[in-house]
């Protein structure tokens, strides 16, 4: 689709649902459903970048996840130290930084830290957009980190409480991040499960059925459709929609 014309999201959020449902109805394993999805996450998100949105967060693995097989867990971890080289690659050739959100400790394994670290170091000077992977990641958990190390700043003499805005806060967050225009969650869920609650305030939301492995270009094109026919007024009026 043509995206020229149209307003185009900054940030776009995506809750990666529905891989394992995909896998079941097509008679093949959890895992299998992962790869698909991993695979998926690959195809989208160049061809995101590539229609000129700027950042691209995802919902990879939620520290609720950590709950799950030990067999499903240990898949995913191993997925991404094994096939996340490639993914690195093609972000680095489109100038895509990559920056991980959550928390770098355990029940996350030593490797998968040790690679987020590697990964973030390698793109950091990539200007042309960002992606946002979150592992290991809770919004509560979010806020109350940011809450710790301003008060660390705060008990320091570094920072005074009336500095502290709603502005600036973002700063403290797990990456320093525009609001978020609009969020997808795939596989028919109508919930957001403790993403990005801070930078979500005003993110307009689109719950397709659809599993992610087959939330495609075509079915992302509906999505930003849909997105542009939302009238997005932030708590205000807009004086132009008579039917307001
Ligand atoms: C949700 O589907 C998906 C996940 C918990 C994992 C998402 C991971 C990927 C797409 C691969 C990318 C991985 C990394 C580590 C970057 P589900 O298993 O909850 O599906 P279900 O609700 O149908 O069971």
């Amino acid at each position: 689709m043509d995206y020229s014309n149209l307003k185009v999201p900054t940030h776009v959020a995506i809750i990666l649902d529905g891989n394992g449902r995909w896998a079941q109805e097509r008679g093949l394993s959890r895992s299998q459903g992962h790869e698909a999805g991993f695979e998926n996450l690959k195809n989208l998100s160049q061809y995101i970048f590539d229609k000129g949105i700027k950042v691209l967060s995802v919902y990879a693995f939620s520290t609720e996840n950590f709950k799950r097989s030990k067999e499903e867990v240990d898949f995913l971890m191993n997925l991404f130290v094994l096939k996340f080289e490639s993914y690195r690659k093609l972000m680095n050739k489109k100038g895509i930084k990559i920056v991980f959100s959550g928390e770098r400790r355990e029940p996350l394994p030593q490797r998968v830290i040790d690679l987020i670290e590697k990964i973030e170091e390698n793109t950091k000077n990539n200007q042309k957009g960002i992606i946002n992977i979150c592992i290991n990641y809770g919004g509560h958990s979010e806020i109350v980190n940011a809450t710790k190390k301003i008060c660390k700043l705060v008990m320091e003499n570094k920072l005074s409480i009336d500095e502290i805005n709603e502005e600036n806060f973002n700063h403290y967050l797990f990456n320093d991040l525009p609001p978020v225009d609009l969020l997808i969650r795939t596989s028919g869920e109508i919930r957001i499960s403790n993403f990005m609650l801070y930078q979500l305030s005003y993110a307009e939301m689109y719950f397709p059925k659809t599993y992610f492995p087959a939330f495609d270009s075509d079915e992302f094109d509906k999505a930003i459709v849909e997105y542009t026919k939302r009238d997005r007024r932030f708590g205000g009026i807009n004086y132009e929609n008579k039917d307001n």
